[in-house]
């Protein structure tokens, strides 16, 4: 893939696919600014090597032509300029590019889900916009796994198409932790269902040195070890299939990690009442809520002799007091880990936050689906864009 750093950039119009889906407080202020964060360093580069640069986003999912004041970006505008330190106005109807910008300046445009065509990836949307842009970057991994004009028409319709930092470091990362892992390769997947994440977890079964499954998918993992799992959610249909990973990581002598004791409770409720259970003595009528207290200290030894560990999803029902033990025992020890540690996903990102050790993880992902479906080893399509145009037609600027 081309990269911004390694193009000249004095003089051009550079428009950059960042993703600025950002969570919005009820004031209608952004209320986490991690995604912007991550997006300085392309633009400041491109802005202190003289290049005019555009700047736009999804937000939400809106209806195309019909952009609502909640769907504005206009937020993200004002935050932006606060990190920047310059004026960042933000322009609607931006498509046919009839807008004055020098060099060292900087716009956003508009949400481009309101753009007829966006979501189509429509060629001809592209086309127009490719017109008035000499350099298209994307530096947005967290939208990469979507095939819509800004994201993949207009990279391989721009005279130029480059990844930006982000995107490179995100690719390189995650790239590097799945293909040459310092071992042991420590996997943490949780989250509510396996049939969300079946895929990702047959194919880090097929990778790592332990996994450890949670949440309600080490539910449908306990069961399918023929332990009663009382009223906690699972799924019945998906035994055969934890069965079949279970199987695999046997033959290749890895580990599938299920806890040896669990946090119970009758109704899933912040002033419930938890009871600490042995993982075959949970009786009908409880619900699995998190780990108990033994596995919190066996998942501490893992994390303390891991190499890498991959995180995505949490343990249990962390936003209630009574059951976020186990998430927090987990952030901390892999913030504690020697190990190379990656995180991402929305809950994942969340629970990081809550429990504050957002600094010592070493690599935060900003992709929620895009992270997955990295992880499952799709060809992510906004990639798939930039690495036909490296093999081919591009025009160097002058
Ligand atoms: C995300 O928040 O995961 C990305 O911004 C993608 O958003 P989308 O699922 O609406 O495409």
């Amino acid at each position: 893939i081309l990269r911004l750093e390694d193009l000249a950039l004095r003089g051009q119009r550079v428009f950059i696919r960042a993703d600025l889906n950002v969570p919005m407080t009820p004031h209608g202020e952004v209320a986490d600014d991690t995604r912007l964060r991550a997006v300085l360093p392309g633009i400041r580069h491109c802005l202190a090597a003289g290049a005019a640069v555009m700047i736009t986003s999804h937000l939400g999912r809106p209806v195309e032509g019909a952009l609502t004041h909640a769907d504005s970006l206009a937020p993200v505008a004002v935050r932006l300029s606060e990190l920047l330190g310059q004026p960042v106005p933000l322009l609607g109807d931006w498509t046919h590019g009839k807008f004055r910008l020098d060099p060292g300046e900087i716009v956003l445009l508009e949400n481009c889900r309101g753009n007829v065509g966006e979501m189509a990836d429509d060629a001809a949307l592209a086309g127009r916009i490719a017109r008035w842009i000499d350099i298209y970057v994307n530096d947005a991994f967290a939208a990469a796994h979507r095939s819509q004009c800004t994201t993949h028409a207009l990279a391989l319709a721009a005279p130029v198409a480059c990844a930006g930092p982000l995107l490179c470091a995100e690719l390189d990362t995650l790239g590097r932790a799945l293909a040459q892992p310092a071992r042991p390769l420590v996997a943490v997947v949780g989250g509510s269902k396996v049939s969300t994440k079946l895929t990702v977890l047959e194919r880090l079964a097929d990778r790592v040195d332990t996994l450890i499954v949670g949440g309600g998918i080490a539910n449908t993992f306990i069961a399918a070890r023929g332990h009663g799992v009382g009223s906690s959610l699972y799924e019945p249909a998906l035994l055969d299939a934890a069965r079949r990973i279970a199987a695999r990581m046997a033959e290749r002598g890895s580990r599938l990690w299920l806890p040896e004791d669990v946090i119970t409770a009758t109704r899933c409720a912040a002033n419930a009442t938890p009871h600490i259970r042995a993982i075959d003595a949970v009786p009908p009528g409880e619900m699995i809520l998190d780990v108990g207290p033994a596995s919190d200290a066996a998942i501490e030894a893992i994390m303390l002799g891991a190499g890498t560990i991959v995180w995505n999803g949490p343990l249990g029902v962390f936003e209630l007091a009574p059951f976020a033990a186990g998430t927090r025992a987990l952030a901390r020890a892999i913030a504690a880990s020697p190990g190379h540690s990656i995180a991402g996903g929305g809950d994942t990102l969340a629970a990081i936050a809550a429990f504050g050790v957002t600094d010592a993880i070493d690599t935060i992902s900003t992709g929620g689906g895009a992270f997955l479906e990295f992880l499952e080893g799709r060809e992510l399509p906004a990639v798939a864009a930039l690495k036909a145009r490296a093999g081919g037609r591009q025009r160097q600027p002058t």
